[in-house]
């Protein structure tokens, strides 16, 4: 086993001072395998990442999703680094705001105005509140997970602190489910502001099902928002309404946009963006903050390049042949299987029996393939910097690993095969 020492010592201190000892749930030791696994991240290269034990990994999850063309990548830092020379925040708006807004309106579909903020959560609330504005509505229906705000956040069983109140005005629908949509729109008669959704799911939208969602929504008077915080910038150059030519709106932006510097957008129709100089406020002192605006420049001129999504594809689809391949030469169908989500595969797990859920399944392979020098977490985020030989090294890995599943699971001793803690998400995600 690869030595955790100096993680398990340092997690010790943290779990003191922060809450989960990381500011993110999804990174935090509870969605790893606690006490055979690495907790603290030393840095990153490429596609690689180093924890503080000095242990390597090939990273599948980069940051969240946030890492698009790879760790510590030189053409951004340099882009960084030039405006460190000039300053990160002003007194007055940074002229990269303007570069930045400029460059979205190019490439998104919806983008017909930008307003930068900082994290995905702050656009999609953004974006809620425009919707309420210009409706004069209340009432929400999500599909999908949209950060941490009340509006979102209060429909999960996460909702401490929410007010019921607050808590009524979100309905969640089912994604693929049009009929389902169009109830709740009928539900709540004239009721409803905005229908935000995930324009992908765990599955790919069924033949019409966005150009109808955007039809139901509109028939009934409410704006339709894509938060594309998760398929902007990691899927295609104009988000999945570009690859699907479904224009919502409004839409939101965050993660991949940078390379991992924190900035966000919700971006979208000029007549509904423009309440922003009217009643509606949205503003935040680091919304113009310029480092992430270089970065962001620098990663979008990057990721604009043609060859940029096919690489991205290309590795990803490398990933899911190689999977498919080895789940159907273990005979492991009934255990473990793919997901398509576009530029990013998932290697699930299904419960085989009452005792043993999926997520302990989940908690095992992610034991053993960390030994492998693999840091998955699921779902598979590729950036630029992935390479052919890691796709052949993760199959490889995770081919061994699963093999490893399949005995454990025939001589039925999960349970004492686990080193670590099993994974302890926070929720479902795609529930
Ligand atoms: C689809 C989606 N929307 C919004 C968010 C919230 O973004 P952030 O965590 O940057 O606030 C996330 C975060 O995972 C997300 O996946």
């Amino acid at each position: 086993m690869a030595n955790y020492s100096k993680n398990l010592e340092a997690l010790k201190r943290a779990k003191q001072f922060i809450p989960a000892a990381s500011q993110v749930y999804s990174k935090s030791y509870k969605y790893f395998c606690e006490g055979a696994a690495p907790v603290f991240a030393d840095r990153g290269l490429g596609s690689h990442l180093w924890d503080i034990d000095g242990n390597e990994f090939i990273d599948t999850i980069l940051g969240l999703g946030a890492v698009t063309v790879g760790y510590n990548d030189e053409r951004v830092n340099n882009a960084i680094r030039l405006q460190l020379e000039k300053g990160m925040s002003f007194t007055l708006p940074s002229i990269l705001e303007a570069e930045l807004a400029e460059t979205l309106a190019e490439i998104i579909p919806s983008a017909e105005m930008v307003k930068l903020v900082k994290n995905g959560s702050d656009a999609t609330t953004a974006a809620v509140r425009l919707a309420r504005a210009h409706t004069g509505r209340e009432m929400i229906l999500t599909c999908g997970y949209h950060g941490w705000h009340d509006w979102s956040i209060g429909l999960t069983e996460k909702n401490s602190g929410v007010p019921l109140a607050v808590q009524k005005l979100t309905q969640k629908f089912k994604y693929n489910d049009l009929a389902g949509l169009e109830k709740k729109l009928e539900e709540n008669k004239n009721g409803v502001a905005c229908v935000i959704m995930e324009p992908i799911q765990l599955e790919f939208p069924q033949s019409g099902y966005l150009e109808g969602v955007r039809a139901l929504t509109h028939k009934h008077g409410a704006l339709l928002i894509f938060d594309e915080v998760v398929t902007g910038f990691r899927f295609h150059i104009q988000g999945a309404q570009g690859y699907f030519n479904v224009t919502p709106d409004l839409s939101c932006f965050g993660k991949g946009m940078a390379n991992g510097a924190a900035v966000s957008a919700v971006v979208g129709r000029r007549d509904v963006m423009r309440l922003i100089e009217e009643g509606v406020f949205i503003s935040s002192t680091f919304g113009g903050e310029a480092l992430s605006l270089a970065a962001a420049l620098e990663t979008i001129a990057i990721l604009k390049k043609p060859e940029s999504f096919e690489k991205i594809w290309e590795m990803e689809n490398l990933l899911l042949i190689g999977l498919n391949e080895t789940i159907a030469s273990l005979d492991l169908g009934s255990v473990a299987y793919t997901c398509r989500l576009p530029a990013h595969t998932a290697l699930l797990f299904k419960p085989v029996s009452e005792t043993v859920s999926a997520l302990d399944i989940q908690s095992y392979f992610q034991q053993e393939v960390l030994k492998e020098g693999i840091l998955y977490m699921g779902v598979h985020n590729f950036c630029l910097a992935h390479s052919k030989e890691d796709m052949q090294k993760m199959i490889a890995a995770y081919s061994k690993t699963l093999k490893k599943v399949k005995e454990v699971l025939g001589s039925k001793n999960l349970e004492n095969q686990m080193e670590g803690a099993k994974i302890r998400p926070v929720f479902t995600r795609n529930e």
